[in-house]
C-alpha cells in the first residue's frame, strides 16, 4: 500500500514525464518542418532548377511569322524580321503588369494596361509612369529539339537577333 506522499510523488513524476515527452514531441516536429522548409528552400535555389525555371521554350522558328508574336507562358514578345528573331520582355518596368501589343495606323507600340505606360516597338519607354525600357532577352535554340528558347535570366541592353 502507497502512502499518500509517495502517490503524490508517483503522479507528480508521472505528470513531468508526460509533460517532457510533449516537449521533446513538440521540439522533433518543429524540427521536421523546418528542415523539410530548409530542403524545399535548398532545392529552389540550387542552379540547376533556377536555370530550368528561368528558361523557356517557345516553338519551332519556321512557326513564326514575320512580326511580334506574343508567348504567353514566357511573357515574351519574339519579333521575327525575315530570318531574324528577338525576344522582348512583356513585363511592365514600373511594376510588372504584362503589356500589351497595339496598333496605331502604322505603328506599333507597346501598352501597359495598369497605369497606362506606352513603350515603343523597340521597347522604348515613351510615356510613364514607367521609367525603364521593356527589356531585350538572350534568345538560343534548344539543342534537344531545335525550338527556340528564351532565358528570362539574361536581359541584354540592345536587340539581339538570333539569325536562323
Ligand atoms: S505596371 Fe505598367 S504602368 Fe504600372
Amino acid at each position: 500500500m502507497m502512502s499518500k506522499e509517495q502517490l503524490n510523488s508517483n503522479i507528480s513524476e508521472d505528470g513531468s514525464r508526460r509533460s517532457f515527452l510533449k516537449k521533446v514531441s513538440g521540439l522533433v516536429l518543429i524540427g521536421g518542418v523546418l528542415s523539410q522548409g530548409w530542403f524545399a528552400f535548398k532545392s529552389l535555389n540550387s542552379p540547376g532548377i533556377q536555370q530550368a525555371v528561368n528558361r523557356y521554350k517557345l516553338g519551332q522558328p519556321e512557326d513564326f511569322i514575320d512580326g511580334f508574336t506574343f508567348i504567353e507562358h514566357a511573357k515574351v514578345f519574339v519579333e521575327k524580321r525575315g530570318d531574324e528573331y528577338s525576344a522582348l520582355s512583356a513585363v511592365c518596368t514600373h511594376l510588372g503588369c504584362t503589356v500589351k501589343k497595339e496598333n496605331s495606323g502604322n505603328t506599333q507600340h507597346f501598352q501597359c494596361p495598369c497605369h497606362r505606360s506606352k513603350f515603343n516597338a523597340d521597347g522604348k519607354n515613351i510615356q510613364g509612369p514607367a521609367t525603364k525600357p521593356l527589356q531585350y532577352l538572350e534568345l538560343t535554340i534548344s539543342p534537344d529539339d531545335g525550338q527556340l528558347m528564351v532565358d528570362l535570366s539574361s536581359p541584354i541592353g540592345n536587340r539581339k537577333a538570333l539569325v536562323v
